[in-house]
């Protein structure tokens, strides 16, 4: 039975998509069965994944709206992992599903269609705290928390703790906080040092995941390569941080049932 596990942050642009993606990437190379969910309308995951999202005739958006079964719309891409894909369809969800029963468990449903087919199921969340990544929380055993070395990204974590504790006192009880993930960390600076430092003082009750993901504009590269960081030639700083946080991951895995 699958982990799931959500990267959420409402702050745009900390890394949510790329860790999901290069952490299901690590994790398939190291023998787990990976499912990818991309639940944000952007379709980022989808196209980094390789596919073209406004090309894909049948979405996730089909699955919440329409209830068709996921398998419908699994494509599987060259590094063997599985994605649920979405477009720009997705946006339409949440004016959709505003009267619909259950409108929070649309996500945990389709989940719990595939979830016996996969060790490791990646939620990737859009940048907001609406209903979609409600749902994603609401599916999800645990949440990594992407956070970029910098100031800002900060500032919006306070919020999304919030989300998440009701989230686990009304729909879904079991939800853990695996940790913050610090990620575009620039050792040369001090501003990047002190970020890290200061999100052990400002959140010491939540883990810091030692596996820090430096920056490097290889990630872009690879965005736009539509390849995994870990197929450049040279090896990417910041890369090895997902491979170790792949191997942590499946050595801590807790079974839920
Ligand atoms: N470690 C890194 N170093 C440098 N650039 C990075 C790193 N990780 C991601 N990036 C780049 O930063 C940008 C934002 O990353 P990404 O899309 O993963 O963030 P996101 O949190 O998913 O954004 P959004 O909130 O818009 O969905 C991308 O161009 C990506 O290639
Ligand atoms: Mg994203």
């Amino acid at each position: 039975m699958a982990t799931v596990i959500v990267f959420a942050n409402q702050k745009g642009g900390v890394g949510k998509t790329t860790s999901t993606y290069n952490l299901g990437v690590a994790l398939a190379d190291i023998g787990q069965k990976v499912l990818l969910l991309d639940l944000d309308p952007q379709g980022g995951l989808t196209y980094y994944a390789g596919f073209e999202p406004e090309d894909l005739g049948k979405t996730i958006y089909h699955c919440l709206v329409r209830n068709m079964p996921p398998r419908e719309i699994l494509v599987t891409n060259e590094y063997g992992v599985d994605v649920l894909p979405a477009n720009i369809d997705l946006s339409l969800a949440e004016f959709q599903l505003v009267n619909a029963p259950a409108r929070e468990r649309r996500i945990t449903r389709i989940v719990n269609e595939v979830r016996d087919q996969y060790d490791f199921v990646l939620i990737d969340s859009q940048p907001s705290l609406g209903l979609l990544t409600i749902n994603a929380l609401a599916a999800a055993d645990e949440v990594i928390i992407p956070v970029s070395c910098e100031f800002l990204s900060l500032r919006g974590t306070r919020a999304l703790l919030k989300l998440i504790a009701k989230v686990k006192g009304s729909l879904n009880s079991r939800l853990q906080i695996a940790g913050l993930l610090p990620t575009m960390f620039d050792t040369r600076t001090l501003h990047g040092r002190e970020i890290l430092a200061l999100l052990h003082t400002e959140f010491p009750q939540l883990s810091v995941f030692p596996h820090t993901v430096a920056r490097s504009i290889r990630f872009a590269e690879s965005t736009k390569a539509r390849a995994p960081v870990f197929a450049a030639k040279i090896q990417v700083p910041g890369a090895l941080a997902y491979r170790e946080l792949a191997r942590d991951l499946v050595k801590n895995q807790r079974i839920y049932a």
